[in-house]
């Protein structure tokens, strides 16, 4: 089933709570929250108290992707901020193996995720323990950068070794998705899709609704806010 996750690092601080609210009533099920330390990325976005209070605001689904060095020291206070997903970077953490058992012991889902250099091959020991693994599709630190053609393959082998390893987990998608290529990155086998500046740049609603329209079409079907499903599943 697809989900469509808005990352909120191109939203309007200022208006937070409203951009989020806009891309709920228009159906997301997600938010990606992207935290970053300037020390795993170059910049430095959001913490703990922002999820917090993005929390009170929304039902949708809090899925948090953390660009921080050594996760571990932080698994504990992102779970208790309101997170529902907690996905580290593999290239992060000197045991993937515990932050996953730590996200884990929270109560919360767990993902993992890779930079556009990091073959997939190295995140397979993991896939079992795995609700989520997400392949970065850009560098992570920014927002608004160009889609690396390279990723669709990646996501091909990711789709592949998910469904013989761990059917049930979700491959998710993040950077330079718009709607003018998202058939390309769902068809490769993507089904948590991430786009930041391709839905609050601009009308917040008609960019979400556009990709929930392309996505509602396709077989694998596609969920609303508030649960109601669309298409065949
Ligand atoms: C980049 C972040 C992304 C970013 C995506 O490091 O992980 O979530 O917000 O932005 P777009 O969709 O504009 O590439
Ligand atoms: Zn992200």
């Amino acid at each position: 089933m697809i989900k469509l996750s808005p990352s909120i690092l191109s939203a309007d601080f200022g208006y937070l709570a409203e951009n989020i609210q806009e891309c709920a009533e228009a159906g997301a099920p997600y938010v990606h929250v992207d935290v970053m330390d300037g020390l795993f990325v170059p910049s430095i976005s959001i913490g703990m108290p922002v999820i917090k209070s993005i929390r009170r605001h929304t039902g949708q689904v809090l899925d948090v992707h953390l660009m921080i060095q050594d996760p571990i020291r932080y698994i504990d206070a992102f779970a208790d901020a309101g997170s529902d997903i907690i996905t580290f970077h593999l290239e992060a953490a000197k045991d993937p193996g515990a932050v996953i058992d730590a996200i884990h012991a929270k109560g919360k889902k767990a993902g993992l995720s890779i930079k556009p250099a990091t073959p997939v091959s190295a995140a397979e020991p993991y896939l079992k323990k795995l609700d989520m693994l997400l392949i970065m599709s850009v560098e992570p630190g920014f927002g608004g950068q160009q889609y690396i053609p390279s990723s669709t393959e990646k996501i091909r082998q990711a789709r592949h070794l998910i469904d013989s390893v761990c059917p049930g987990a979700d491959l998710e998608v993040d950077g330079g998705i718009k709607t003018g290529n998202v058939e390309m990155v769902l068809d490769a086998g993507a089904n948590v899709i991430v786009a930041g500046s391709a839905v609050f740049g601009g009308d917040i609603r008609a960019n979400t609704k556009a990709f929930l329209d392309i996505a509602k079409k396709r077989p694998e079907g596609c969920l609303y806010y508030g649960g109601r499903k669309e298409g065949k599943i």
